[in-house]
């Protein structure tokens, strides 16, 4: 029977099982464009409220991965490495790992997005450094993942143009927060990127996606199956995202607090919190590939500066003018400070997020034009000791933009009399 789309839908709209072709055929067709907006959304809220099979899911996302080009890195060394995290506050990760790995002798490809709503987005921490391009082609990526073993662009249409399509309808009709199509969205753009190998961080928390456990665990678990069904080497950790990651949110601010972590600067607590996640990262990667001793590994490439070579010659690869070595933030305009003693209960990453949004270091609605130097930093964990008095945030950014933060920042620290255990960085490995 070939492909009927009215027959797909009531499939959908009936809790029926769709078979593995239509799936293809579908995801092919919204990729093309050659079905209408109604008819992909009508399907979108069927899938919403009956959801799609693991089985299904697995077809679903071949097929988005199939719509558009596939990266084909032959003729690379291998490994072919990616990662990717489900995104969060504070999270520049990526700015650390991608040239840390590299210089450990994978090779990095990478896809980024554009932040939205409280997560920041890679592609705009990395617009910060004048001149970087966040453009390249699936020439340009090839050519230099080959000559320097790493390149990144945002995200493109030419590489699974169905995901493109989807998610812009999932956006406007409620149906976003459904785990398989996330999960086709997020591996689909992954198995078109051309890796084998995939570290995929999932977040937990107030500033994340997946703000309970249960939640996070699931989204995990469904990334795993479907990622090893459809032949990635996919290895996923839940990490901690109930307190900013690190101490810098916003996109320069972000950027500087990488290239420290990169050039073994002396770091704050926060910062050495963010520190410890990226050589955990890398170190799983590493182990993934085969690597012996692969902490070792890590650490020395930090330590003999190669990881920061390969930050550096990555940027200028990309056509930074500035090296991000020279890249300044103005001084903080305004400092929050604690109101009572004890202990620090909560430090709200969704609050901080918040903050950097009212601020304009975020986008609010997708067209919004963002300002990537204002910044928040938090000089707080949780479980710290709080003496009244003390700088809880500095507020980078101008008077009006501080004051919006602020306000936001009222409740962000919830400080209790008796100690607090926080809760680990790494949550759960599977
Ligand atoms: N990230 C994606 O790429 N897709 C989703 O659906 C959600 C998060």
């Amino acid at each position: 029977m070939s492909f009927s789309i009215a027959h797909f839908l009531a499939e959908r709209r009936d809790g029926a099982v769709h078979r593995r072709e239509d799936l293809l055929e579908f995801a092919r067709l919204a990729g093309s464009k050659e079905l209408p907006d109604y008819q992909i959304s009508a399907w979108l809220m069927a899938a919403y409220l009956n959801p799609l099979s693991l089985e299904e899911t697995v077809g679903l996302t071949l097929g988005m991965a199939e719509s558009g080009e596939r990266l084909d890195l032959t003729g690379l060394p291998k490994p072919w490495v990616d990662k990717h995290s489900t995104g969060g506050v504070g999270d520049k990760t990526t700015l650390v790992l991608l040239p840390l790995l590299a210089a450990c002798g994978l090779t990095m490809v990478k896809m980024s997005g554009r932040g939205l709503g409280i997560t920041g987005g890679t592609i705009d921490k990395l617009a910060s450094i004048p001149g970087f391009r966040t453009d390249l082609s699936s020439q340009e990526m090839i050519e230099q993942a080959s000559r320097i073993g790493l390149a990144l662009t945002g995200q493109t249409p030419a590489l699974a143009p169905a995901d493109g399509v989807l998610y812009g309808l999932r956006d406007v009709t409620q149906t976003v927060a459904s785990i398989p199509l996330i999960v086709s969205s997020i591996l689909s753009k992954k198995i078109a990127g051309g890796a084998e190998v995939i570290g995929l961080d999932v977040k937990c928390g107030s500033g994340a996606f997946m703000p309970t456990a249960e939640a996070a665990e699931e989204l995990a678990t469904w990334l795993s199956k479907v990622g090893k069904a459809c032949g990635l080497s996919l290895h996923v950790t839940i990490t901690d995202m109930d307190q900013p990651l690190g101490q810098a949110a916003g996109n320069l601010i972000e950027v500087l607090e990488a290239f420290r972590v990169l050039s073994r600067q002396a770091l704050s607590p926060n910062e050495k919190r963010f520190e410890t996640l990226c050589i955990e990262l890398a170190t799983e990667t590493l182990v993934a590939v085969g690597q012996h001793d692969a902490k070792a590994v890590v650490e020395k490439a930090l330590d003999d500066g190669k990881a920061l070579e390969k930050a550096l010659e990555w940027t200028s690869a990309q056509g930074a003018t500035t090296s991000p070595l020279d890249l300044t933030l103005a001084e903080p305009r305004q400092t929050i400070t604690a109101t009572q003693s004890g202990f620090a209960q909560q430090v709200s990453a969704l609050r901080v997020g918040e903050a950097v949004l009212e601020m304009g270091g975020g986008r609010k609605k997708k067209t919004d034009v963002i300002d990537l130097t204002v910044g928040v930093v938090t000089l707080v964990q949780v479980g710290d000791k709080i003496e009244a008095g003390q700088p809880l945030f500095h507020l980078h950014g101008n008077p009006d933009q501080c004051a919006a933060a602020a306000a936001v920042l009222q409740d962000a620290v919830t400080v209790v009399q008796a100690p607090v255990e926080p809760r680990p960085l790494i949550l759960k490995r599977l």
